[in-house]
């Protein structure tokens, strides 16, 4: 057996793969963070390894301009390629049967393929764990979306659970992955005063959106049985939301990969506020699908929601009657993912916190401050914070963050079943309440109107 760690991509000619996961792998290599590993890519576009490698360094080249063609060629030596369907799964069982998986240390499958097809190569994967001696760690990797409603995450898990325990299931929202949102993480435990101020005795109201300039372009099908309700919401803003609210347990001291303790409490945490979430009435909340919609994806009926937002409150002392206005849509006039904490105030200029998450990753406290020779006139100032003019260097890509603690076994970044179950209650309670109170759909004109216009007027 080698030291290295195999992983097995399937859907590795996919969108996902080529934009963001290949490019992490290239950062990782080229910055050299992890290199005892390899890479075995499974899709049906390319009938060999060249093409394949052709293909990745063309999209590759597209996006990084001056390429370190070193890192690339051993990135390359690492990666392999095989032409397989999962709806033809003898050839590629047999395969990976002589793929001398026993030669690795450790074999982390990825699903970066269609959520419609997770059940076909699970069952794919347990075919071939027949061969995979039982001394050698399986890790699986799966992306968004987990199920539909809570009811088939629980199918999908009860599937994971027989192919590994727990601990090695990673569910990826890529949001956790960013620098910015695991600042969050610091800037609540290390310093305090501003753990403190988070609680409804300062705060007035806290806005959380993600809101992309975007339609949904060619994944018109896929985000038909979506919604940005189950695409945005379940996920990526009841994330955000919970590390907002959720009491910060005390960082480690050591290593974080060591620190259990930090990962069991902090998850803990999180499913608490999840656990108290409490939805409003139907009057507050505000569906809608931009104009172009229906004709981009060739159905006039359609009534699935490109944009929802409504405020969520957190039963709880430290949060009673704060809203956390909850807002995300498809072709607003902006691409932009913030959190905004909006203070308190005794005067018409509010404090503020606001997390910028994409497209800078920025932290700005907006505090007010006497205007040169003006008496006590005041006016607003932003003390920032940016990655690049602080420590002179960007903050790496979510992916590479993803890919490395997958190798390493950090789960700190990553939702646990309890948490996604939970986040599935809330989802299918807000359902339940739209379809009996029947919240229309509006329509809204495509890239005119800013997130915050949806917030005002629900407000
Ligand atoms: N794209 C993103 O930025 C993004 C971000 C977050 C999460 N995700 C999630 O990541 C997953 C993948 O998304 P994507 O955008 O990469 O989708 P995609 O571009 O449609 O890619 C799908 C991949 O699955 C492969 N595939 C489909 N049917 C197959 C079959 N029967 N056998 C073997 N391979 C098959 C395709 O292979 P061929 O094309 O070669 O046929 C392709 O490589 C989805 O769950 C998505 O929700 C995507």
């Amino acid at each position: 057996m080698n030291n290295e760690k195999l992983f097995v991509f399937f859907g590795a000619t996919g969108n996902l793969f080529t934009e963001k996961i290949f490019p992490a792998f290239y950062h990782i290599i080229s910055r050299r963070k992890i290199d005892n590993f390899r890479i075995l890519a499974i899709g049906r576009r390319f009938g060999d390894v060249q093409s394949y490698k052709s293909f990745l360094r063309q999209s590759l080249s597209n996006k990084i301009p001056h390429l370190d063609f070193s890192a690339l060629d051993r990135l390359f030596h690492k990666t392999n390629y095989y032409q397989g369907d999962v709806d033809d799964p003898q050839p590629l069982i047999a395969f990976l049967a002589d793929y001398q998986l026993t030669n690795y240390q450790e074999i982390l499958f990825y699903l970066s393929t269609l959520p419609s097809i997770y059940t076909r190569v699970l069952q794919l994967i347990e075919r071939i764990n027949e061969h995979i001696p039982l001394n050698i760690p399986k890790k699986i990797i799966i992306e968004k979306p987990f199920g539909f409603d809570k009811k088939s995450f629980i199918l999908l898990n009860q599937l994971f659970s027989k192919l590994t325990p727990e601990r090695n299931i990673y569910y990826v929202d890529h949001y956790l992955g960013k620098d910015t949102v695991q600042n969050i993480i610091v800037l609540k435990a290390e310093n305090w005063f501003i753990e403190n101020l988070l609680s409804a005795g300062y705060v007035k109201e806290i806005h959380i959106v993600v809101s992309e300039r975007e339609g949904v372009g060619t994944r018109g099908q896929f985000y038909e049985e979506t919604g940005a309700i189950r695409d945005i919401f379940q996920n990526h803003l009841l994330q955000l939301l919970s590390l907002i609210a959720m009491d910060i347990p005390p960082l480690c001291q050591e290593d974080k990969i060591e620190c259990s303790s930090f990962l069991n409490s902090m998850q803990q945490k999180k499913i608490e506020v999840i656990q108290n979430l409490k939805l409003p009435t139907a009057k507050q909340v505000f569906l809608g699908q931009y104009q172009s919609y229906t004709q981009e994806i060739s159905n006039p009926f359609s009534k699935t929601e490109t944009l929802v937002c409504l405020p969520l409150y957190v039963s709880s002392k430290r949060w009673s009657g704060v809203p956390f206005w909850i807002m995300t849509g498809k072709k607003l006039a902006q691409k932009i993912s913030y959190i905004e904490i909006i203070f308190h105030s005794t005067t018409p200029n509010e404090n503020r916190l606001i997390i910028e998450i994409q497209p800078e990753e920025k932290i700005d406290l907006v505090i007010q401050v006497k205007i040169p020779g003006m008496g006590l006139s005041s006016s607003p100032v932003h003390l920032n914070f940016n990655s690049l003019g602080t420590f002179g260097i960007n903050s790496p890509e979510a992916y590479e963050n993803i890919l490395v603690d997958c190798y390493r076994g950090d789960k700190t970044l990553f939702p646990n079943s309890q948490f996604i179950l939970h986040s599935w209650e809330i989802v299918d309670k807000l359902r339940d309440l739209i379809y009996k109170e029947q919240v229309q759909v509006e329509k809204y004109i495509d890239n005119h109107y800013h997130a915050e216009e949806f917030i005002n007027l629900k407000k």
